[in-house]
């Protein structure tokens, strides 16, 4: 297949490339190096052996998104291109709602004139908001989420909602990751957030480098069994395989369906900040910090629907997690 991927240079992104063009797919990847770097495609070339396309577009340009599909005969597209900083969406909401929004318009206005109808998206456990008891529940409201990032999740669930009604034909693959981290096997892709990290994991590497000097854990004070927050983490190479099975589902259904992708359990910042310590024979200076904003104490996935449906589980470890997290940040 040849599969069109939106922000394919990006840290899901990346590793998805990997896993599609190992599996004998070609990628052709789209992405305005906003929050990646283009060393990351020949990085791919050395992991697979072979380069994918890439095109260096923002998806809100039609013109040159029409390009690429006149250049390549798309069958599906993965759409990972967005902003994703929770923080930043309530700082700055209309870059948000205009990139976010216009570019899944656009690619959608794309794909129908190109006649492509096989769509996976790139959406994310916040749109449960905070009113969801967990484990969260693919048939739970989604429609209560928290910042301007989460609401554009939310609001492009509903268009490919409509639009999938609208087309009966088309099949759009809805992916709610929980928190994805470690990195690739080779050490040469992870998450390289540009600027000072927002999420734990990179932030965690950056101090065991010695870039920053501590961690702050956001609060200890949480009701949960050691007072810090929980979070489904898993593995990024395993949730790049489960776009491989909603690509696969995708080819022989219609209509909207939602898959939470996570692995079913909670850990905690200090469980997490523990493990990385053990991985990887490091210790971690951290201290106990006031709350953040918008954290909510504990969620986590009910991961069943995926298995059963899409026959996917996440299988790597935690410890596979933080050793993988750790062999790129020292190695980049
Ligand atoms: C957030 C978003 C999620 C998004 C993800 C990745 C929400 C509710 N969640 O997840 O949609 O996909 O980012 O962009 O909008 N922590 C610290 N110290 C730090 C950093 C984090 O203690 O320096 C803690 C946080 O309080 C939290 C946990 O680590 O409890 C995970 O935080 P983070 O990695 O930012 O992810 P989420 O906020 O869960």
């Amino acid at each position: 297949m040849n599969v069109l991927v939106t922000g394919g240079s990006g840290y899901i992104g990346s590793h998805t490339v990997v896993e599609l063009m190992t599996a004998g797919h070609e990628a052709i990847i789209v992405d305005d190096l906003s929050n990646s770097k283009e060393c990351v495609v020949s990085r791919i070339a050395s992991i697979c052996g072979r380069k994918p396309s890439f095109y260096r577009i923002n998806c809100t340009d039609a013109g040159k998104l029409a390009r690429v599909f006149v250049e390549n005969d798309i069958d599906a597209v993965i759409h990972f291109a967005g902003y994703k900083a929770v923080g930043e969406s309530v700082t700055t909401p209309l870059a948000y709602y205009r990139n976010n929004i216009d570019s899944t318009l656009t690619l959608l206005e794309v794909m129908e004139a190109y006649g492509c109808k096989k769509l996976v998206f790139s959406s994310s456990a916040t749109v449960y908001g905070p009113e969801n008891p967990h484990p969260y529940r693919e048939d739970m409201p989604a429609i209560q989420s928290a910042s301007p990032y989460g609401w554009t999740k939310v609001m492009i669930e509903r268009i490919l909602t409509d639009y999938c009604t609208s087309k009966p034909d088309f099949c759009a693959v809805l992916l709610r990751y929980f928190n994805p981290i470690g990195s690739h096997t080779s050490g040469l892709l992870g998450d390289d957030p540009n600027g000072i990290p927002n999420n734990l994991m990179p932030y965690i590497a950056r101090v065991a480098a010695g870039q920053l000097e501590k961690l702050t854990i956001f609060g200890n004070d949480y009701r949960t069994p050691d007072g810090t927050c929980q979070r489904d983490y898993l593995h990024v190479v395993d949730l790049a395989v489960g776009h491989l099975k909603a690509l696969e589902y995708a080819q022989d259904h219609e209509g909207v369906e939602a898959f939470n992708l996570g692995t079913g359990k909670g850990i905690s910042v200090l469980e997490l900040v523990k493990a990385f310590e053990t991985a990887n024979s490091i210790s971690l200076p951290y201290v106990i910090g006031p709350r953040r904003a918008g954290d909510l104490p504990a969620f986590w996935a009910d991961a069943s629907k995926a298995k059963n449906i899409l026959g996917w589980e996440a299988k790597l470890s935690v410890e596979d997690m933080c050793r993988s997290a750790w062999s790129f940040a020292s190695s980049s």
